[in-house]
């Protein structure tokens, strides 16, 4: 069922994420039919564009950047006809009424009252203006009707995204907020929830009693890709952490929800947060480890050090790779470390979460079959690749009793054919369905920061003096090593295929 008649307006129209991103998004639902019957995209921003400049601006993003290039040309005339370009100043408050007049045109013209959905795909600083301005324009009697989506980073730490949150709650209903994490958009992201949910097999074992620890990888082989400006201000913490990683971890070890309704999947995962140890300041440097990049080579490319990047500092204590050590102190997790490790410029693009059970014992094979005694293991590839993996112990065929570990594989990509939707795809369906549960709630959102803030602060503080000390397309700093070797294990890095 397609949603209903909908009017997207999305700030920074000219910008990269809607160039890159959103446009390839919503032209892929308009392919596979997920459009609603009357729909209307107006993209706001202050440079000069016309309506048919527009649309060859964002038809070159969606041949370079959509999941389906080459298939885009046959439909683009019909889909472009509902694509505008608005030119507006948002921070000059009389540029608002062209979205009243547009909102009312389109009234007139549909003879409905659309749902009204503002993206907000603009830089941090500028989110507080624009959204107390939609918030003032009253565009229908039930407030219900208009949306607002906020990308992230949602603040800058625990203050500024509380800040955040009270002027959104000014203006907007909890309902009308959608706060984007694009990684809850991936689908073998949302598989965690089918995996762990609709299966028996393993919640029995889904604990401390079997699981002995867990890692968490997101691991980049870009570097900045231009922006340094924003990274400043950031860090590998705030940029992957507070969010995407922080929620693979939620979903990995929340309680079964008892619906998929959107409040009762964050309750759940709100509980994680709220049991995650909190790290004191004295305690980061055993928990947690900071790197950051040099001048070197990545795939036979030079590359510049992180502190010669454009926009960046050169005595920069900005960190571009962060390992941490967690803990979740409830009654399933307790004990059971999770790590997790992020960075810019490492040896390959990997995201993946790998849990590894405790030993069986071996007492019952010769002592040789010992020698090949590995723990079970479940690998869930997130990207690039897309697979489910669970290593057990075999026979190796033969006349003695050799055991070898082997994995049983189920390849997402596979079993998903060329369409698996892409996640701003499932996203910014779900905005105009209205169905929150992907989203970050804003009591979400400040437990997130409040796990990683004494780790920031104790980093601010503290002045690294090995910066930089890792070598692009390597694994990371050396520490990191250290982190989980004090505990006898080693990173796990999966092979490429
Ligand atoms: C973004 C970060 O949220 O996620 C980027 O700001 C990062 O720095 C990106 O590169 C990674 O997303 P993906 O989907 O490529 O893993």
């Amino acid at each position: 069922k397609r949603p209903p008649a909908s009017i997207l307006f999305i700030f920074g129209g000219s910008g990269d994420l809607n160039y890159r991103k959103l446009t390839p998004a919503l032209y892929n639902l308009f392919l596979d039919e997920w459009m609603p019957e009357q729909f209307a995209i107006a993209g706001l921003g202050r440079s000069p564009y016309t309506d048919d400049d527009y649309h060859k601006h964002l038809l070159e993003g969606i041949s370079k950047f959509s999941r389906r290039k080459g298939e885009q040309n046959g439909h683009w005339k019909d889909f472009s006809s509902h694509v505008s370009y608005l030119q507006m100043d948002a921070e000059d408050p009389a540029a608002y009424s062209k979205i009243t007049d547009f909102v009312t045109g389109k009234e007139e013209e549909w003879g409905v009252h659309p749902t009204v959905i503002f993206y907000l795909a603009v830089a941090p600083q500028l989110v507080p203006n624009i959204a107390t301005r939609l918030g003032e324009l009253n565009l229908c009697s039930d407030k219900h009707c208009t949306r607002i989506v906020v990308e992230k980073p949602f603040g800058h730490d625990l203050q500024s995204a509380h800040e955040l949150n009270e002027l959104l709650a000014k203006k907007f209903t909890e309902e009308q907020i959608y706060r984007i994490d694009h990684y809850l958009g991936k689908e073998t992201i949302q598989n965690i929830l089918a995996f762990r949910f609709a299966n028996a097999l393993f919640e029995p074992v889904w604990n401390r009693n079997y699981i002995d620890n867990i890692q968490i990888t997101a691991a980049e082989s870009v570097g900045l890709e231009g922006r340094g400006g924003y990274y400043e201000r950031a860090g590998a913490l705030r940029d992957m952490v507070q969010n995407h990683i922080l929620q693979i971890m939620c979903i990995l070890a929340m309680e079964a929800p008892v619906s998929f309704d959107a409040n009762e999947v964050r309750n759940k995962k709100v509980d994680v947060l709220n049991a995650i140890r909190r790290i004191t300041p004295e305690k980061v440097h055993e928990y947690a480890v900071r790197g950051q990049y040099s001048s070197g080579w990545m795939k036979g490319d030079k590359v510049v050090g992180y502190r010669e990047e454009k926009g960046v500092d050169p005595k920069s204590n900005v960190e571009t790779y962060a390992a941490v050590k967690f803990f979740i102190d409830n009654w399933r997790w307790q004990g059971v470390p999770i790590y997790v490790r992020t960075g810019k410029y490492m040896h390959q693009k990997a995201t993946n979460i790998i849990i590894t059970f405790k030993e069986a014992p071996p007492y019952s094979f010769p002592i040789e079959a010992a020698q090949t005694w590995r723990p079970n293991r479940l690998t869930i590839s997130i990207q690039p690749e897309m697979d489910i993996r669970i290593r057990f112990q075999a026979k190796r065929p033969g006349q003695t009793m050799t055991l070898d570990p082997v994995d049983m594989t189920f390849n997402y990509d596979a079993a998903s054919g060329e369409h698996a939707p892409e996640a701003y795809e499932t996203l910014l369906l779900d905005v105009m369905e209205g169905d929150a549960t992907l989203f970050m709630r804003g009591d979400q959102v400040d437990a997130a920061w409040k796990v990683i803030m004494p780790i920031l602060e104790t980093w601010e503080n503290r002045t690294p003096q090995d910066f930089p000390n890792y070598a692009p397309d390597s694994w990371g700093p050396d520490d990191a090593d250290a982190l989980v070797a004090r505990d006898g294990h080693t990173w796990i890095n999966l092979p490429t295929k």
